[in-house]
Parts: structure tokens; sequence; C-alpha cells
């Protein structure tokens, strides 16, 4: 992510913290997760309401849960429950002022031996971290669809490393296909898993559509089972669409009529062609186009019958936040 100076971020050290500004954040250079990968993260939207109306978080308390259950992996204690770093990620909000579209970006993370801890890789004995940021980010891919290509990177089993949680460490594999990729002049890369298989792209699942059905590689296919994928199966559902969870191969993306990717960050979107090659017509299908409304709706709080995903912003800097850090102590984990 880029620097934030000036921006409030949410900061903890074991049981200490509270609300500082980014520029206040100092981490030392052993940090144990910088060395080993052993953090764990969430990337999570707000967006704001169409014609400038009320800022709504989607599905965080989906995200928060899915953190937790990463963090446990990992043994980290964050000590709050998935509605206590709701609440906090909409004080975040409010203390920076934001209203429009933002990505917030919880990460947990192992910092330093504690005393009596030998030296050496692990996970117990050593003093965590967790730091909550927010950044304003609008949509970032093309909206005429992107290019991927089939990266010779595969995504490692799960039986190898947990890729069904969002760990830090994990995402090497993510950086490596995406550097081929752009370096082939493409701008994501779609990684298959051991057995050949279709699994995700760096940061989103896929999905093909054939005949008006779609089709996306079922959980487990080494692929982290995405909430924005999650959310397009329900609105696929209520639209009427066929759907069949079922292992995919390169060759079935070829000769799809449409192939789209759905993640938090790219939200949902149509890819054009892959190695080089278009993907039905080239440009975005009218299955594909739909769920694209669909979803810009649904995370624009214009549909009453998803509200349930949604969680307000109320605009206003809360109260206590202008000037001085707030220490909030963190209560023990309850969800
Ligand atoms: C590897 C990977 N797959 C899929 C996704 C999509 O998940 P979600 O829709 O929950 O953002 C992400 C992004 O979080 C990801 O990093």
């Amino acid at each position: 992510m880029r620097p934030l100076p000036g921006r409030w971020v949410y900061h903890r050290v074991q049981d200490a913290g509270g609300f500082v500004r980014f520029d206040d954040v100092r981490l030392p250079p052993t940090t144990q997760g910088l060395h080993y990968g052993t953090g764990a993260f969430e990337g999570i939207r707000a967006h704001g309401g169409a014609d400038g109306g009320r800022m709504h978080l989607f599905r965080v308390r989906d995200h928060y849960l899915r953190f937790l259950r990463s963090c446990r992996l990992l043994r980290i204690e964050v000590g709050l429950s998935a509605d206590e770093l709701t609440d906090l990620t909409v004080d975040l909000l409010r203390r920076n002022g934001d209203t429009g579209d933002v990505y917030v970006r919880p990460l947990a993370y192992k910092l330093g031996l504690l005393p009596g801890t030998p030296p050496g890789v692990g996970l117990g004995g050593i003093s965590e971290a967790v730091t909550i940021v927010a950044s304003r980010l609008g949509a970032y891919t093309p909206p005429g669809g992107v290019r991927c290509l089939i990266s010779s990177w595969r995504r490692p089993s799960r039986a190898a490393v947990p890729v069904q949680a969002k760990i830090t460490g994990g995402y090497v594999n993510s950086a490596l296909a995406v550097e081929d990729a752009r370096a082939a002049g493409y701008d994501d890369a779609i990684l298959l898993n051991d057995a050949g298989q279709v699994a995700e792209a760096s940061t989103a699942n896929v999905f093909a559509v054939r005949g008006g059905t779609l089709l996306t590689p079922p959980a487990d296919a080494d692929i982290l089972p995405g909430i924005t994928r999650d959310t397009v199966l329900a609105l696929a559902a209520d639209l009427g669409m066929a759907v069949a969870e079922q292992p995919l191969h390169p060759a079935d993306l070829l000769l799809a009529d449409e192939v789209f990717l759905t993640g938090t960050g790219v939200g949902v979107t149509p890819v054009i062609e892959i190695n080089g090659r278009p993907i039905g017509a080239g440009r975005p299908g009218p299955v594909t186009s739909r769920l694209v409304a669909r979803y810009r709706q649904v995370v624009r709080a214009e549909r009453e019958d998803t509200r349930r995903w949604l969680t307000p912003v109320k605009p206003g800097v809360p109260d206590g936040s202008r000037g001085e850090p707030v220490e909030r102590p963190a209560s023990k984990e309850r969800a």
C-alpha cells in the first residue's frame, strides 16, 4: 500500500494501543512478521453511496470473522471480536473524515521474541501487533476488462501453505506471478494448482460463463474462497442464473463465452483476453455486465434486499478524536 502521511490508523502492540497518526507508527527491523511472513490480513471496502449518499462498509463482519480465523491459525491473539473490530473500523473512517470509496487493511503480525523464547522460526512466545489502516481507493481495474496470463508459478497446495486463509507470507506467490504477467504486458495472472486446474488470480477468484451457466473452481481447488465470490454466487442465484462449482482447466477458460474475476479489490471485473487469445467476443459479455451492474447496486446501497451486507458509516468526526491519540485497551477475544 502507499504511505498514508497524516491519516489516523489503529495500532496496538500486545494489550495497549489506540488511534495514532500514520507517521507515529514505528516498527523495529526485527519484526518477525517481516522476516517470516507470519502475519494475517484482510482487505475490506467501504463505498460512498449513490449521489453522495452515506458510506457503507461491505460485509465487514464476514471479513473480520475470516481475519480472526487466519489469526487463530498463526496463534495470534487479537483480543477483539469481529463486532469490536467493525466498530473500530467505523471510528477510523469517521476520524479520517472519509466519505467516498475507501479500502481498509487490517493486519495482525508477530513482532518480537518474548523473554525466554529461543530464537528461530515459530509462532509461540512472540509479541504481537494489530494495525488497521484505511486509504481512499476507487476502482482500479479498467471498466473495459483486464488481460490475464496463465502463470507458470503454481498456487501452492493447501497441504503446504494454508491458501484458504489470508496469511501474509503466502502472497509471495501472487507477487511473483503478477510480476511475470506485467512484464509480459498483461494486467494480472491466473494461477493453476498443483493438479493443473485453475485456482485463482493473484488476489481474486475466477469465474467462467458457458451457455449461460457460471462455473467456478470449488473451495478445495487451493483457492481463497472469497467473500466477493460468495456474494456473486448469491446474486447469480437471485438473478436465476445456473451455477456450478467444479474443477476448471485452462482450456475451459479459453473456450468460455465469458470470464470474470471477483475480489474486494477488483469487484467484478471482466477478463477479455487470456494468453493473447480473446475471450468470447474480446469484450465484457452480457452475463458479466449484468453481475457488474448488480454488484455495484448492492455495494452502493441501492438495493433493499441486500442491506444485511452493509454497515453504515455515519458522517462526522467522533467525539474526542480531533487531538491526542485515544488509548483503547483491548478486551479478550470473543469472536
Ligand atoms: C488470493 C486471493 N483470492 C481471492 C481473493 C478474493 O477474496 P475476497 O472476495 O474475499 O476479497 C483475494 C482477496 O482477498 C485473494 O487475495
